[in-house]
């Protein structure tokens, strides 16, 4: 399998998910080019046999140089972190518009766009938290509605977001993450999204990628004890607590409103969607050829790494 007529681009290339596509991308003999606002240290993270374009992706001119010789182009931007936050709007929804833009009047037909793994505007109109996922909403909306030879993911959170709340013997989760969710391995991401970009045949198709099964919190926590011998204590914290601590910082950490946010609705995730993950990674299963990482696998793993 390859696709053999030009460059891949990825944009958010040296990302958590993004840095993974672009390792399968190249293990498949691809020639990848990566966008990187730092060059040196997009290096270290892609290697030696990508191509670094080095630029910001909220300037025209960057996307307009990045993109010759390129004929698909592959989106995993984001702009969830402490110093990005406040940028959301030019970095997810401007720039990928202007990419769109600009890859039409260059002639790139295939387009691949990240995005999260279903996001329901009700759900989040429910929840008083409209403006959590709007930007991701127009943009699939947009895409869909181009003319683009498009493919939309909907990622799930990957396995990293239950151990982000492990520590000395405790899982202690805000709300307590009663809801089972989805989650994949970011190497499941990569080569299910290598795969994706390279083939021609997912015109016009949302495709949500999930490992075999939806998890609780509280069920993981009891996984990683057996398997480690090792007791993990699920403790829940009350997510008012970080709605009013939240609040009060959002002058100064804009961002932690926006993980509170991340919080309430992955203690409110639907559990018709939670209860269809099985189905969905079926469907993966037929679609893709790859071996899939499971939960287990990851704690596995993260023991012999002396992680947990
Ligand atoms: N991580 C998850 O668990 C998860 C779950 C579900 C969905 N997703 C989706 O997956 C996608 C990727 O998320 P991620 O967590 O992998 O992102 P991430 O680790 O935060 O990486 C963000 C990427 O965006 C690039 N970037 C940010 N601002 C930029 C700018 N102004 N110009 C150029 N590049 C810029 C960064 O490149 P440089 O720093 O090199 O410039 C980096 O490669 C997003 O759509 C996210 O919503 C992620």
């Amino acid at each position: 399998m390859k696709h053999d007529n030009g460059q891949i681009i990825v944009f958010g290339g040296t990302g958590y998910y993004g840095r993974k596509v672009v390792e399968k991308l190249v293990n498949k003999g691809q020639s990848v080019k990566v966008v990187s606002r730092n060059y040196e240290s997009a290096k270290k993270i892609v290697g030696e046999k990508v191509e670094i374009f080095q630029g910001d992706v909220t300037s025209r001119e960057t996307i307009i140089a990045s993109l010759k010789n390129v004929s698909c182009i592959v989106i995993c931007l984001s702009a969830m972190s402490n110093k990005l936050i406040g940028k959301m709007k030019q970095i997810e929804r401007d720039a990928v518009l202007t990419i769109m833009e600009e890859a039409q009047k260059a002639n790139i037909s295939r387009l691949v766009y990240i995005s999260g793994y279903e996001i329901r505007e009700q759900l989040l109109q429910a929840l008083r938290i409209p403006e959590f996922g709007a930007i991701k909403i127009e943009i699939e909306s947009r895409i869909s509605q181009s003319d683009f030879n498009w493919t939309i993911l909907g990622d799930a959170p990957a396995y990293e977001i239950f151990f982000a709340f492990v520590k000395n013997g405790k899982m202690t989760v805000p709300g307590g993450g009663l809801n089972a969710i989805p989650s994949i391995s970011a190497e499941d991401v990569g080569e299910i999204t290598a795969q994706v970009a390279i083939r021609n045949d997912l015109k016009g198709e949302r495709i949500k990628l999930t490992g075999p099964k939806a998890f609780t919190f509280p069920e993981v926590a009891k996984r990683i004890s057996e398997i480690s011998g090792k007791k993990i204590k699920h403790i829940t914290i009350p997510l008012v607590i970080i709605n009013v601590v939240s609040f009060i910082l959002m002058p100064f950490a804009p961002f932690v409103r926006y993980l509170y946010k991340s919080l309430k609705m992955l203690n409110n995730f639907p559990q018709d969607l939670a209860a269809d993950v099985p189905k969905e990674h079926q469907l993966l299963r037929e679609l893709f050829e790859y071996e899939p990482e499971t939960l287990e696998m990851e704690i596995r793993k993260r023991i012999k790494e002396n992680k947990i």
